[in-house]
């Protein structure tokens, strides 16, 4: 794990992850934004590149802490010595931010291939909009879940 390069404890790629989360959501946001407005063709489009930049991310990351596992660098060890106190609390964090972070990923996935497969080519409100209204709030929940408890695990674990 190559250091960082916003002063913390963090590697480059949590620090790239944890400043990446604040372009995702207003990117997302505008993106409902405009499909609230009629703009379903750039709704689809931000969305898809969105997903595929995510996609990507996500893999380099896993990768990046996967390969550092294997080398006996553990993120752990760069996080310790965070203070003793807050060893506990930043486990729980870290695994309440999991679980939002594999939901995402995989309802993420579930909806843009529906969508995909449900709307035109040209999308407009058809009868799976109910269906997709539903599960792409919930996916835009979720990924903002995500980046929060993200957000805070990144600040106990390599700040505090
Ligand atoms: C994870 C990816 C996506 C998210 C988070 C998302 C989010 C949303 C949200 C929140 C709405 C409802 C806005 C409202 O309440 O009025 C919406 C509507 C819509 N989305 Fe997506 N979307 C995603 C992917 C896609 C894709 C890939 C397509 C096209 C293939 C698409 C096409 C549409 C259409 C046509 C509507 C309008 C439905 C209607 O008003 O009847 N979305 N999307």
């Amino acid at each position: 794990m190559i250091d960082g390069f916003l002063g913390t404890r963090a590697s480059f790629m949590l620090d790239f992850v944890f400043l990446a989360m604040f372009l995702v959501l207003p990117v997302m946001a505008f993106s409902i934004w405009l499909v609230k407005r009629g703009h379903y063709l750039w709704h689809k489009r931000v969305q898809v590149v969105l997903g595929l930049v995510l996609l990507v991310a996500v893999t380099a990351f896993e990768v990046d802490v996967r390969w550092s596992e294997y080398k006996g660098i553990p993120w752990s060890q760069r996080a310790f010595p965070a203070p003793e106190a807050a060893r506990a609390i930043v486990y729980q964090v870290l695994y309440v931010h999991l679980f939002f972070a594999v939901s995402t990923s995989l309802l993420w996935v579930y909806v843009i291939v529906q969508a995909l497969r449900k709307f035109d080519s040209i999308p407009t409100p058809n009868a799976y909009s109910p269906k997709h209204k539903f599960l792409a709030w919930l996916a835009a929940a979720d990924m903002t879940l995500t980046a929060c408890t993200g957000w805070v695990f990144y600040y106990l674990a390599f700040v505090a």
